[in-house]
């Protein structure tokens, strides 16, 4: 069935600008902006807050499982403190984790249990609620693939590595976070070889997504022509 409103999938890899990007398109649009990455890194932190290793594929896949299916990890989409429209935040046992599940061990931490089936089987329906009515703008690396691969827009939003790393090295210190740009490089090209090379929803451009490069635009210009994108297709 058509949905009223469109599905807007945003996916690339980190530090494109993907985040700040996909929440003024949202705002632009009066979109709710769903951040799905919020998701693995809530995983990596509720497994380190119950002690599990991170190695243990199925104890980590058990603690993804338990806590979607109790309710303990959720999502609500909540009004934005700072401008208008709606944004997801996620939720561990009724509190907001906030910049605890931010950090750079966090970040690696995300990025290693999003490889494993369990975890990402577990994540699936939780954001495909959140999509089901359109009016969502949904951040992350396998929306167009596989989490709504009938999205009716599909960006995929890159940046080259040097780029995204001197950004990433900005967002890090800008909250207190002590960092050098030779170790952000080196983790993101880590985090793309990895995100890229597993098994299980690898990033991947969707064959149909429009590909937009940040390193050649500057941010307004990519919120502009995204915008101007969902415009074009919901007016067909
Ligand atoms: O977007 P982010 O940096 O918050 O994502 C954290 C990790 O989660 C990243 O390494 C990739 C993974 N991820 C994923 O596999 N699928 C998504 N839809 C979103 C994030």
């Amino acid at each position: 069935m058509a949905r009223a409103k469109p599905v807007v999938a945003i996916d690339g890899p980190a530090g494109a600008g993907k985040s700040t990007v996909s929440q003024r398109v949202a705002e632009a649009l009066g979109f709710t902006l769903v951040d799905t990455g919020s998701l693995y890194r809530a995983v990596a932190f509720l497994a380190a807050a119950e002690g599990v290793s991170l190695d243990d594929v199925a104890a980590v896949e058990g603690v993804a499982t338990r806590a979607v299916a109790s309710g303990r990890l959720s999502l609500a989409a909540v009004a934005r403190p700072d401008g208008p429209g709606r944004v997801t935040e996620v939720r561990v046992g009724g509190l907001f984790p906030g910049d605890a599940i931010r950090t750079p061990a966090m970040s690696m931490g995300a990025s290693q249990v999003s490889a494993y089936p369990g975890v990402r089987a577990a994540l699936l329906d939780l954001q495909r609620q959140f999509g089901r009515e359109g009016a969502v703008v949904l951040e992350g690396r396998d929306i167009g693939t596989v989490v709504f691969p009938d999205a009716e827009v599909k960006v995929f939003l890159t940046a080259s590595p040097e780029v995204r790393a001197r950004r990433r090295l900005e967002e890090l210190q800008a909250r207190g976070v002590e960092a050098d740009l030779a170790s952000v490089l080196h983790d993101v090209i880590a985090r793309d070889a990895r995100d890229a090379a597993r098994s299980i929803a690898p990033l991947r451009e969707a064959p149909d997504a429009v590909r937009v490069d940040s390193s050649q635009l500057d941010r307004e210009g990519t919120i502009d022509a995204i915008v101007r994108l969902v415009e074009a297709r919901a007016g067909r």
